[in-house]
């Protein structure tokens, strides 16, 4: 887990290399719903949360990189004269938006950067676009570029893509740049127009429990699950032809050329195709300040990513199961990519105390493992803080 204060990358970039130009701060991201949905060109109902990875940057004026990562307590050494792929994979988040920026034809310096957070890696916080977003954030500011967030957004998304190999959608660097307080964020994945959606629910907690499962996999698994959506967007086109991505086809069209796909790949589309309308379904409720219909919605999320998606595990199910039948939860899923990290939970404030004594059970009876839960608050994207 990554969990330095901005304090501590201070420190310990001064330590190493001297002083900062600037300290960037940027969110990890929680995921009302809409899961698997942002790269098949679908909704999304992400926010920026209280949970930070810090960076302190420095532009030097030379061809130079060095890189700290607090956390690991590892360092890396290279030049922008070779940007290529690490193997020691988290230099490559840093590396790719460099490598992103100079594919845009743009001027680059050499660059050394520290930093450590507390959003919790692997956890489906979306630790990794957080870091790909503040870095590229911050070197815009410093070298000039006049980017503007959704650009960066983009640059970021393209990095995770290009230079560290998951074909991951836009929404993760979408809402840690773009994140505002108290709000979620109901982004188009296809034309990229978004609206914020007020969520100042006093009485409702946005609850994050850890299963503290990392699995490997997640990227691999992810990158099938995309090449199986695509190929049901291949057999749907092939009869209707504005079917461009799974947003354009109905559960008819998909239910009309059945024998055509593998039981597999329907489910794949089955699932994706009913939660884009979820999402629109959900922001719908929120309109209307009907958050128990979005809790149901929540809830059929996770037994569609869990049974149809396939990209649940026993801790996460038994996690949003439990989480489900307990009084005073409205919803209950799992969150982000699949096969490991967190459920999001929308519990009454007068029912959490309970929630996490009886989360705390079920931790520690059903699972083995001590409780890790997160209470978030929804806050402010990418941002500088000195
Ligand atoms: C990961 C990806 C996102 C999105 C989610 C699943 O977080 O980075 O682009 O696809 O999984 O919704």
């Amino acid at each position: 887990m990554i969990k330095s204060g901005s304090e501590g990358v201070v420190n310990a970039f001064r330590e190493n290399y001297g002083k900062e130009d600037a300290m960037v701060r940027s969110p990890g991201r929680v995921n009302l719903i809409g899961e698997h949905t942002d790269h098949n060109l679908g909704f999304v109902l992400p926010a920026a949360v209280d949970k930070y990875i810090h960076l302190a940057i420095r532009l030097r004026d030379d061809r130079g990189l060095r890189f700290l990562a607090l956390d690991k307590g590892e360092g890396f050494a290279g030049s922008l004269e070779e940007i290529r792929s690490s193997k020691a994979q988290w230099p490559n988040y840093l590396l790719g938006v460099l490598s992103e920026f100079r594919e845009l034809g743009l001027e680059l310096r050499g660059v050394d950067c520290a930093f450590g957070g507390d959003v919790p890696i692997g956890c489906g916080l979306s630790s990794s676009a957080a870091l790909e977003g503040g870095f590229a954030f911050g070197l815009n500011e410093l070298m000039g570029f006049g980017m503007d967030r959704v650009a960066l957004a983009q640059l970021s998304q393209r990095s995770e893509n290009r230079f560290v190999g998951v074909n991951c959608g836009i929404m993760d660097p979408f809402a840690s740049l773009m994140g505002r307080a108290k709000k979620l964020i109901r982004l188009d994945c296809r034309d990229l127009s978004y609206e914020y959606v007020p969520f100042e629910r006093e009485d409702i907690r946005i609850v994050l429990c850890d299963s503290q499962v990392r699995r490997s996999l997640t990227g691999s698994e992810y990158n099938i699950r995309r090449a199986q959506c695509e190929q049901g967007v291949a057999i749907l086109r092939s009869h209707t032809p504005s079917i461009q991505s799974l947003r354009d086809a109905s559960l008819e069209d998909l239910e009309a050329h059945r024998p055509e796909f593998s039981p597999e790949i329907f489910r794949r589309c089955a699932y994706v195709i009913a939660e884009n309308q979820r999402v629109l379904t959900a922001c719908a409720a929120l309109e209307r300040g009907d958050l128990k219909v979005l809790g149901a919605a929540m809830n059929e999320t996770h037994a569609g990513l869990a049974h149809g998606y396939e990209v649940s595990c026993p801790e996460l199910d038994v996690l949003a199961e439990t989480a489900q039948a307990m009084p005073g939860v409205l919803g209950s899923r799992m969150m982000g990519a699949g096969f490991g990290g967190c459920t999001i939970n929308l519990v009454e404030a007068e029912a959490l105390a309970s929630f996490e004594t009886g989360m705390g059970e079920v931790y520690r009876n059903r699972l083995g493992k001590e409780p890790v839960i997160h209470v978030c608050k929804l806050r402010g994207g990418t941002e500088f803080i000195g």
